[in-house]
């Protein structure tokens, strides 16, 4: 269907995770298709979206308080079109038409490559509230994808997993899976537009294909596809020099895909590897399915094969119950493993989930006190794996000029830094360049040509 909507513009503000980033790139597909513009003014949109993220409290507040504007602004121009879609819509549903009666569409994740024939219904004056669990069509929009370099692509949709603290799996469903054939045509058509760069998408991504049929390419349990077969498929296709994925999970993380990557030279030596607590009692509580020991067993297998592999992880501080002593065993781990990375965060109770409502939660303040010495750990031991680059030589894709000094361009090492060169050469981008690396930072570093 594609009800035409010429000289009408759009506004998508995104929140959260990558997944939603690439879900905000299809329905800004849709809506192209449909005939709108984009606008970066929210206050010159026909059509504003927000593509919300309701992984803690505060990203959930953030779509209220941008709401509370464009709802005043509807009430002058009843033409405007206000969108909610993401996680937030998906948790509220129809409570948020409720909160917010000037909203005209309530959309779940699963409905994203539906958005022209929900906004058909609005059209036809209704107020819509989609947040039904869905089998999610197979995407046959053109995304509209904010860079013309690099590219996400959704391999898995959902999560099956129950850990006792996260929103996810009740927002974005039960585990979906593409077919293989899907994903290797989307990776030509990206690599025929001249993208050099893939990242492969699922909230847990080495659940990938357990939900498909058994297949010739299979090499998992009962001859189904594994995240490991997928890479080598799609390895191949000309013109990609990069290919990424994330996020994996410590509990089904394979021996094999750590071989694969080493092996096929496409894949990037970047592993990101949530870990969230280094406490075996509070791993237990999140219902995570593995012991810290596990976790750093995986970490040994990774450096004994790809010694300079990049490792990153999430953690969260002050989860319900834990103790200083729990707590310091994360910073054990943290100071043990030297992450290149760790976003970190604050235990935030979630509406629905088991721990939100357990008696034991901890105070603000020891959630401040936790995160602040966690951080400042984290700063520190990348600081120390940064500079294990200085008077090194590296591969750099490179992606743009450095938005806040055009006399940059910037991109990022295999391992995912990023990395500036002091040059107004926007000939460059698009193009894997050597550098030599001259300054280091905790997350970025700067190099010259060689
Ligand atoms: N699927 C991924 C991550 C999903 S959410 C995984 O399994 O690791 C991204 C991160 O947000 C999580 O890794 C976790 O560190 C954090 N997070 C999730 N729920 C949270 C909560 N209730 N409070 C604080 N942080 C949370
Ligand atoms: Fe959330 Fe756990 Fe699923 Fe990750 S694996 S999305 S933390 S439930
Ligand atoms: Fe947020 Fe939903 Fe992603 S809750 S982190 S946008 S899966």
């Amino acid at each position: 269907m594609h009800l035409s909507q010429p000289d009408q513009k759009y506004h998508i503000v995104t929140l959260g995770c990558q997944m939603n980033k690439a879900d905000s790139e299809r329905m800004a597909g849709i809506l192209e298709t449909m005939g709108y513009s984009s606008t970066e003014e929210a206050d010159e949109a026909d059509l504003v979206l927000y593509n919300t993220c309701s992984i803690r409290d505060n990203a959930e507040q953030k779509v209220y308080s941008y709401l509370g504007r464009q709802a005043k602004r509807k009430h002058k121009n009843p033409n405007l079109t206000l969108v909610v879609a993401g996680c937030v819509a998906q948790q509220e549903g129809e409570a948020l038409l409720r909160r917010v009666p000037e909203l005209d569409l309530v959309m779940g994740p699963q409905h994203v490559n539906r958005l022209d024939y929900l906004l058909a219904q609005v059209f036809n004056g209704n107020q819509v509230a989609a947040t039904e669990s869905a089998y999610i069509e197979e995407d046959i929009t053109t995304p509209r994808r904010n860079s013309l370099i690099t590219a996400w692509v959704n391999v898995i949709y959902g999560c099956n997993e129950s850990c006792t603290y996260c929103i996810v799996p009740r927002v974005r469903g039960i585990e979906q899976s593409r077919t293989p054939e899907a994903i290797l045509q989307e990776v030509k058509t990206l690599a025929q537009q001249g993208y050099k760069e893939i990242t492969l998408l699922g909230q847990n991504i080495d659940a990938y294909g357990r939900d498909l049929a058994s297949s010739d390419l299979g090499g998992g349990v009962g001859g189904k596809i594994t995240l490991t077969d997928l890479l080598y498929y799609i390895h191949d296709v000309a013109g990609i020099e990069r290919i990424r994925f994330a996020t994996s999970h410590p509990r089904y993380f394979s021996p094999r895909l750590i071989q694969a990557c080493a092996e096929l030279p496409k894949v990037c030596e970047h592993f990101h590897i949530p870990f969230q607590s280094g406490d075996n009692e509070v791993l237990k509580a999140m219902a995570r399915g593995y012991t810290h020991e596990k976790y750093r067993r995986i970490i040994d297998n990774i450096r004994a094969i790809m010694p300079d592999a990049a490792i990153t992880a999430d953690a969260i501080v002050a989860f319900p119950g834990e103790t200083e002593a729990q707590f310091e065993n994360t910073l054990n781990l943290v100071s043990d493993i030297s992450f290149d990375l760790v976003n970190t965060a604050a235990y935030s109770p979630r509406p629905g989930t088991p721990a939100a409502i357990w008696d034991n939660q901890l105070s603000e303040e020891v959630k401040a006190d936790r995160l602040q010495r966690l951080n400042h750990l984290v700063n520190q031991k990348a600081a120390e794996r940064s500079q294990r680059y200085l008077g090194r030589t590296e591969e750099i894709l490179i992606e743009g000029i450095n938005p806040k000094n055009p006399a940059q361009v910037m991109g990022r090492t295999r391992g995912n830094r990023i990395t500036f060169l002091n040059e107004n050469s926007p000939e460059l981008i698009s193009q894997v360049i050597s550098l030599q690396i001259t300054e280091t930072r905790p997350f970025s570093l700067t190099g010259i040509r060689i």
